[in-house]
Protein backbone atom coordinates (compact mmCIF):
# COMPACT_ATOMS: atom_id res chain seq x y z
CA UNK A 1 0.00 0.00 0.00
CA UNK A 2 1.07 3.25 -1.03
CA UNK A 3 2.65 5.33 2.33
CA UNK A 4 1.23 8.77 2.65
CA UNK A 5 2.70 11.41 5.37
CA UNK A 6 0.07 13.88 6.73
CA UNK A 7 -0.03 17.04 8.92
CA UNK A 8 -2.52 16.57 11.39
CA UNK A 9 -4.31 19.63 11.78
CA UNK A 10 -6.96 20.26 15.00
CA UNK A 11 -10.82 20.29 13.92
CA UNK A 12 -10.68 23.66 15.10
CA UNK A 13 -7.80 25.01 13.41
CA UNK A 14 -8.77 23.25 9.97
CA UNK A 15 -10.48 26.61 8.94
CA UNK A 16 -7.56 28.75 8.95
CA UNK A 17 -4.84 26.23 8.08
CA UNK A 18 -5.63 24.03 5.41
CA UNK A 19 -6.53 26.83 2.95
CA UNK A 20 -2.72 28.23 4.47
CA UNK A 21 -1.32 24.73 3.75
CA UNK A 22 -2.52 24.67 -0.07
CA UNK A 23 -1.26 28.43 -0.27
CA UNK A 24 1.75 27.85 0.87
CA UNK A 25 2.55 24.96 -1.36
CA UNK A 26 2.63 22.13 1.35
CA UNK A 27 -0.44 20.55 1.17
CA UNK A 28 -0.71 17.72 -1.90
CA UNK A 29 -3.36 18.90 -4.00
CA UNK A 30 -3.97 15.54 -5.97
CA UNK A 31 -4.70 13.98 -2.60
CA UNK A 32 -7.78 13.03 -0.31
CA UNK A 33 -7.97 14.75 2.76
CA UNK A 34 -9.46 12.40 5.42
CA UNK A 35 -10.79 12.88 9.29
CA UNK A 36 -9.88 11.03 12.28
CA UNK A 37 -10.36 11.60 15.92
CA UNK A 38 -10.58 15.14 16.12
CA UNK A 39 -8.33 15.86 13.17
CA UNK A 40 -7.56 16.45 9.51
CA UNK A 41 -4.96 14.73 8.31
CA UNK A 42 -3.43 16.53 5.32
CA UNK A 43 -1.24 14.80 2.63
CA UNK A 44 1.86 16.55 1.99
CA UNK A 45 4.14 17.64 -0.59
CA UNK A 46 8.01 15.86 -0.50
CA UNK A 47 10.01 17.94 1.43
CA UNK A 48 7.33 19.79 3.27
CA UNK A 49 7.58 18.70 6.34
CA UNK A 50 9.45 20.98 7.55
CA UNK A 51 7.22 23.60 7.09
CA UNK A 52 4.65 21.28 9.12
CA UNK A 53 6.25 21.34 11.78
CA UNK A 54 7.18 25.12 11.58
CA UNK A 55 3.77 25.61 11.84
CA UNK A 56 3.37 23.67 14.80
CA UNK A 57 1.74 21.05 13.53
CA UNK A 58 2.09 17.32 14.04
CA UNK A 59 3.42 14.72 11.15
CA UNK A 60 1.65 11.15 11.08
CA UNK A 61 3.12 8.67 8.97
CA UNK A 62 1.84 5.16 7.74
CA UNK A 63 -0.33 3.17 5.09
CA UNK A 64 -2.77 4.98 3.78
CA UNK A 65 -6.12 6.10 5.36
CA UNK A 66 -7.82 2.51 5.62
CA UNK A 67 -4.51 1.93 8.04
CA UNK A 68 -5.06 5.23 10.21
CA UNK A 69 -8.21 5.03 10.69
CA UNK A 70 -7.93 1.85 13.05
CA UNK A 71 -7.44 3.84 16.47
CA UNK A 72 -4.00 4.97 17.57
CA UNK A 73 -3.79 2.80 21.03
CA UNK A 74 -5.00 -0.46 19.56
CA UNK A 75 -2.19 0.28 16.71
CA UNK A 76 0.33 1.02 19.47
CA UNK A 77 -1.04 -2.18 21.28
CA UNK A 78 -0.46 -4.49 18.46
CA UNK A 79 3.26 -3.13 18.01
CA UNK A 80 3.53 -4.52 21.73
CA UNK A 81 1.75 -7.47 21.83
CA UNK A 82 4.57 -9.32 22.96
CA UNK A 83 4.67 -7.35 26.42
CA UNK A 84 2.70 -9.21 29.15
CA UNK A 85 -0.84 -8.91 28.75
CA UNK A 86 -0.84 -6.95 32.68
CA UNK A 87 1.48 -4.69 31.86
CA UNK A 88 0.02 -4.05 28.31
CA UNK A 89 -3.54 -2.90 30.07
CA UNK A 90 -1.68 -0.30 31.73
CA UNK A 91 -0.41 1.47 28.59
CA UNK A 92 -1.36 5.33 28.56
CA UNK A 93 -3.89 6.05 26.75
CA UNK A 94 -3.44 9.84 26.78
CA UNK A 95 -0.57 11.49 25.81
CA UNK A 96 0.55 15.55 25.34
CA UNK A 97 1.29 16.09 21.85
CA UNK A 98 3.71 19.43 20.85
CA UNK A 99 4.61 19.38 17.74
CA UNK A 100 6.65 16.24 17.15
CA UNK A 101 7.38 15.66 20.48
CA UNK A 102 4.79 13.52 22.51
CA UNK A 103 5.16 13.07 26.38
CA UNK A 104 3.47 10.59 27.90
CA UNK A 105 3.06 9.20 32.04
CA UNK A 106 4.37 5.73 32.77
CA UNK A 107 3.34 3.93 35.73
CA UNK A 108 7.12 2.61 37.37
CA UNK A 109 6.49 -1.02 36.51
CA UNK A 110 6.27 -0.05 32.72
CA UNK A 111 9.99 1.65 32.56
CA UNK A 112 11.05 -1.83 31.70
CA UNK A 113 9.96 -1.37 28.42
CA UNK A 114 10.70 2.07 27.90
CA UNK A 115 12.87 1.94 24.76
CA UNK A 116 9.72 -0.28 22.96
CA UNK A 117 7.25 1.30 24.31
CA UNK A 118 8.85 4.84 23.18
CA UNK A 119 9.50 3.43 19.57
CA UNK A 120 5.62 2.31 19.00
CA UNK A 121 4.05 5.41 20.23
CA UNK A 122 6.75 7.26 18.11
CA UNK A 123 5.91 4.77 15.18
CA UNK A 124 1.83 5.43 15.32
CA UNK A 125 1.62 9.10 16.35
CA UNK A 126 4.02 9.95 13.47
CA UNK A 127 6.36 11.83 15.89
CA UNK A 128 10.31 12.04 16.50
CA UNK A 129 10.57 12.06 20.22
CA UNK A 130 8.59 10.53 23.07
CA UNK A 131 8.80 11.64 26.60
CA UNK A 132 7.76 10.13 29.76
CA UNK A 133 7.20 12.44 32.40
CA UNK A 134 8.57 10.49 35.78
CA UNK A 135 8.27 12.55 38.66
CA UNK A 136 5.80 15.71 37.88
CA UNK A 137 7.44 19.33 38.81
CA UNK A 138 9.22 20.75 41.34
CA UNK A 139 10.89 23.78 43.06
CA UNK A 140 10.40 27.22 43.21
CA UNK A 141 10.53 27.05 38.76
CA UNK A 142 8.49 23.76 38.50
CA UNK A 143 11.41 22.00 36.35
CA UNK A 144 10.12 18.70 35.38
CA UNK A 145 11.32 15.34 35.53
CA UNK A 146 11.40 13.73 32.06
CA UNK A 147 13.48 10.94 30.78
CA UNK A 148 13.33 10.44 26.68
CA UNK A 149 12.20 7.17 25.75
CA UNK A 150 12.88 8.16 22.06
CA UNK A 151 14.74 10.17 19.95
CA UNK A 152 15.92 13.30 21.77
CA UNK A 153 14.86 16.02 23.69
CA UNK A 154 14.24 19.47 22.07
CA UNK A 155 11.88 22.27 21.05
CA UNK A 156 8.67 22.11 20.12
CA UNK A 157 5.83 24.23 19.40
CA UNK A 158 2.35 23.66 20.56
CA UNK A 159 -0.09 25.21 18.87
CA UNK A 160 -3.50 25.84 20.96
CA UNK A 161 -6.55 27.64 20.20
CA UNK A 162 -4.23 29.81 17.61
CA UNK A 163 -1.44 30.19 19.91
CA UNK A 164 2.22 28.82 19.64
CA UNK A 165 3.92 27.36 22.51
CA UNK A 166 7.73 27.14 21.69
CA UNK A 167 9.28 25.13 24.75
CA UNK A 168 11.58 21.63 25.38
CA UNK A 169 9.23 19.98 27.81
CA UNK A 170 12.66 18.47 29.60
CA UNK A 171 13.20 22.14 30.67
CA UNK A 172 10.17 23.97 31.71
CA UNK A 173 6.24 23.04 32.66
CA UNK A 174 3.27 23.02 30.28
CA UNK A 175 0.52 22.52 32.40
CA UNK A 176 -2.23 20.74 29.99
CA UNK A 177 -5.20 20.67 32.69
CA UNK A 178 -4.58 24.54 32.76
CA UNK A 179 -6.75 24.70 29.38
CA UNK A 180 -9.77 26.34 30.33
CA UNK A 181 -8.33 28.89 32.16
CA UNK A 182 -5.87 30.11 29.21
CA UNK A 183 -9.25 29.74 27.28
CA UNK A 184 -10.78 32.06 30.01
CA UNK A 185 -7.71 34.96 29.78
CA UNK A 186 -8.38 34.91 26.05
CA UNK A 187 -12.30 35.83 26.22
CA UNK A 188 -11.53 38.51 28.84
CA UNK A 189 -12.40 42.21 27.79
CA UNK A 190 -9.10 44.23 29.02
CA UNK A 191 -9.39 46.57 26.67
CA UNK A 192 -6.62 49.77 27.01
CA UNK A 193 -5.47 47.80 30.17
CA UNK A 194 -2.36 47.49 31.86
CA UNK A 195 -1.90 44.02 33.20
CA UNK A 196 0.72 42.21 34.93
CA UNK A 197 1.46 38.35 34.93
CA UNK A 198 3.84 37.83 38.06
CA UNK A 199 4.79 34.33 37.32
CA UNK A 200 4.10 33.91 33.51
CA UNK A 201 6.15 31.15 32.59
CA UNK A 202 7.02 30.97 29.01
CA UNK A 203 3.78 33.01 28.45
CA UNK A 204 0.66 30.28 29.17
CA UNK A 205 -1.63 33.24 30.33
CA UNK A 206 0.12 36.26 28.43
CA UNK A 207 -0.07 34.94 24.94
CA UNK A 208 -3.62 34.28 24.74
CA UNK A 209 -4.27 37.56 26.65
CA UNK A 210 -1.92 39.55 24.56
CA UNK A 211 -3.27 38.31 21.51
CA UNK A 212 -7.06 38.45 21.91
CA UNK A 213 -8.15 40.64 25.10
CA UNK A 214 -7.44 43.76 24.11
CA UNK A 215 -4.87 44.80 26.53
CA UNK A 216 -3.10 47.76 26.11
CA UNK A 217 0.42 46.18 27.59
CA UNK A 218 1.38 42.71 29.46
CA UNK A 219 4.35 42.79 31.83
CA UNK A 220 5.56 39.19 31.68
CA UNK A 221 7.40 38.79 34.35
CA UNK A 222 9.52 35.21 35.05
CA UNK A 223 12.45 34.42 37.46
CA UNK A 224 13.69 31.20 35.73
CA UNK A 225 16.17 32.24 32.58
CA UNK A 226 15.45 28.93 30.55
CA UNK A 227 11.63 29.84 30.95
CA UNK A 228 12.33 33.41 29.78
CA UNK A 229 14.16 31.97 26.85
CA UNK A 230 10.88 30.66 25.85
CA UNK A 231 9.23 33.22 26.37
CA UNK A 232 11.05 35.82 24.14
CA UNK A 233 10.48 33.40 21.19
CA UNK A 234 6.91 32.91 21.77
CA UNK A 235 6.35 36.62 22.07
CA UNK A 236 7.95 37.07 18.47
CA UNK A 237 6.12 33.79 17.25
CA UNK A 238 2.79 34.88 18.01
CA UNK A 239 2.82 38.64 17.16
CA UNK A 240 2.42 40.20 20.32
CA UNK A 241 6.00 42.32 20.81
CA UNK A 242 3.93 44.87 20.32
CA UNK A 243 2.46 44.21 23.69
CA UNK A 244 4.19 42.33 26.42
CA UNK A 245 6.99 43.61 27.99
CA UNK A 246 8.98 40.72 29.24
CA UNK A 247 10.92 41.40 32.54
CA UNK A 248 13.31 38.51 33.50
CA UNK A 249 13.66 38.65 37.62
CA UNK A 250 11.66 38.13 40.98
CA UNK A 251 8.03 39.59 40.57
CA UNK A 252 8.93 41.50 44.31
CA UNK A 253 11.26 43.66 42.44
CA UNK A 254 9.23 45.30 39.59
CA UNK A 255 8.63 48.87 40.30
CA UNK A 256 5.79 50.93 40.20
CA UNK A 257 3.40 51.32 42.66
CA UNK A 258 -1.18 51.18 41.55
CA UNK A 259 -0.48 50.89 37.84
CA UNK A 260 -2.23 47.76 37.18
CA UNK A 261 -5.98 47.48 36.11
CA UNK A 262 -5.27 43.22 36.37
CA UNK A 263 -2.88 41.33 37.96
CA UNK A 264 -1.97 37.41 36.64
CA UNK A 265 -1.05 35.39 39.90
CA UNK A 266 -0.97 32.02 37.80
CA UNK A 267 1.19 30.59 40.79
CA UNK A 268 0.23 27.68 43.60
CA UNK A 269 1.03 26.70 47.45
CA UNK A 270 3.29 29.87 48.07
CA UNK A 271 0.80 32.72 46.40
CA UNK A 272 -0.14 33.93 49.16
CA UNK A 273 3.40 35.32 49.90
CA UNK A 274 3.28 37.47 47.34
CA UNK A 275 0.09 39.25 47.76
CA UNK A 276 0.68 41.77 48.96
CA UNK A 277 3.58 42.66 46.43
CA UNK A 278 0.41 42.66 44.01
CA UNK A 279 -1.96 45.29 46.01
CA UNK A 280 0.64 47.54 45.95
CA UNK A 281 0.89 47.24 42.20
CA UNK A 282 -2.90 47.43 42.07
CA UNK A 283 -5.01 50.50 40.90
CA UNK A 284 -7.95 50.84 42.46
CA UNK A 285 -10.59 48.28 41.02
CA UNK A 286 -7.62 46.10 39.30
CA UNK A 287 -8.77 42.52 39.41
CA UNK A 288 -6.27 40.17 40.37
CA UNK A 289 -6.49 36.39 39.26
CA UNK A 290 -5.67 34.80 42.10
CA UNK A 291 -4.61 31.21 42.45
CA UNK A 292 -3.79 28.44 44.70
CA UNK A 293 -4.95 25.60 46.29
CA UNK A 294 -7.68 24.88 48.95
CA UNK A 295 -8.96 22.38 50.32
CA UNK A 296 -12.39 21.91 48.47
CA UNK A 297 -15.34 23.66 49.72
CA UNK A 298 -12.97 25.95 51.91
CA UNK A 299 -11.72 28.12 49.25
CA UNK A 300 -13.42 31.50 49.60
CA UNK A 301 -13.02 31.42 52.89
CA UNK A 302 -9.13 31.00 52.40
CA UNK A 303 -9.13 33.43 49.88
CA UNK A 304 -10.92 36.03 51.85
CA UNK A 305 -8.27 35.31 54.90
CA UNK A 306 -5.18 36.10 52.18
CA UNK A 307 -6.96 39.21 51.23
CA UNK A 308 -7.57 40.55 54.39
CA UNK A 309 -4.05 39.85 55.78
CA UNK A 310 -2.72 42.02 52.77
CA UNK A 311 -4.81 44.46 52.05
CA UNK A 312 -4.33 46.41 55.03
CA UNK A 313 -7.02 48.77 55.17
CA UNK A 314 -8.01 48.79 51.53
CA UNK A 315 -11.02 47.11 50.66
CA UNK A 316 -11.85 44.09 48.35
CA UNK A 317 -14.60 42.02 46.36
CA UNK A 318 -14.03 38.39 45.90
CA UNK A 319 -15.88 37.65 42.45
CA UNK A 320 -16.34 33.92 41.18
CA UNK A 321 -14.13 31.83 41.73
CA UNK A 322 -13.62 28.71 39.08
CA UNK A 323 -11.86 25.54 40.12
CA UNK A 324 -8.78 25.11 37.68
CA UNK A 325 -8.10 21.41 38.32
CA UNK A 326 -7.95 18.82 40.82
CA UNK A 327 -4.75 19.02 42.89
CA UNK A 328 -4.87 16.06 45.36
CA UNK A 329 -8.16 14.07 47.16
CA UNK A 330 -10.09 16.93 48.44
CA UNK A 331 -7.80 19.65 47.36
CA UNK A 332 -8.23 21.70 44.43
CA UNK A 333 -6.47 24.60 42.45
CA UNK A 334 -8.66 27.26 42.15
CA UNK A 335 -8.90 30.63 40.44
CA UNK A 336 -10.54 33.76 42.25
CA UNK A 337 -11.23 36.74 40.87
CA UNK A 338 -10.82 39.55 43.48
CA UNK A 339 -11.42 43.28 42.92
CA UNK A 340 -9.17 45.17 44.72
CA UNK A 341 -10.66 48.43 45.74
C1 LIG B 1 3.75 27.30 37.65
S1 LIG B 1 4.60 28.22 36.47
C2 LIG B 1 3.38 28.96 35.55
C3 LIG B 1 2.21 28.15 35.50
C4 LIG B 1 1.24 28.68 34.55
N1 LIG B 1 0.62 29.87 35.07
C5 LIG B 1 0.28 27.60 34.30
O1 LIG B 1 -0.66 27.53 35.09
O2 LIG B 1 0.50 26.81 33.39
C6 LIG B 1 5.07 29.52 37.44
C7 LIG B 1 6.27 30.28 36.95
O3 LIG B 1 6.56 31.27 37.89
C8 LIG B 1 7.96 31.43 37.94
N2 LIG B 1 8.26 32.08 39.23
C9 LIG B 1 8.31 31.51 40.45
N3 LIG B 1 8.58 32.44 41.38
C10 LIG B 1 8.69 33.62 40.73
C11 LIG B 1 8.95 34.97 41.16
N4 LIG B 1 9.13 35.26 42.44
N5 LIG B 1 8.99 35.94 40.23
C12 LIG B 1 8.80 35.65 38.92
N6 LIG B 1 8.55 34.40 38.46
C13 LIG B 1 8.49 33.40 39.35
C14 LIG B 1 8.48 30.01 37.80
O4 LIG B 1 9.80 30.00 37.34
C15 LIG B 1 7.50 29.41 36.80
O5 LIG B 1 7.96 29.53 35.49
Amino acid sequence: MRQVREAKVPEDEASEMIPRLFRDGIADPSARITRVDGFRLVPVMEGKEGSVRALGLEMVSGPAYSEQSRPPMERIKALLEDIPAHDLAHMPEKWEIAGDVVTLKLRPSLFQYGGRIGRAYAEVLGVSTVLADVSGVSGEFRVPDMRALYGEPKESVKLENGIRYCFDATKVMFASGNLAERRRMEHLDCTGETVVDMFCGIGYFTLPLAKFSGARRVFACEKNIESYGFLLKNIALNGVADRVIPILGDNRDIPGRAFADRILMGYVQTTSGFLAKAVRMAKPGCTIHYHDTFPVGRQEEMVRSAFSAACGGRGFEIGPIHEVKSFAPSVSHYVADVRVL
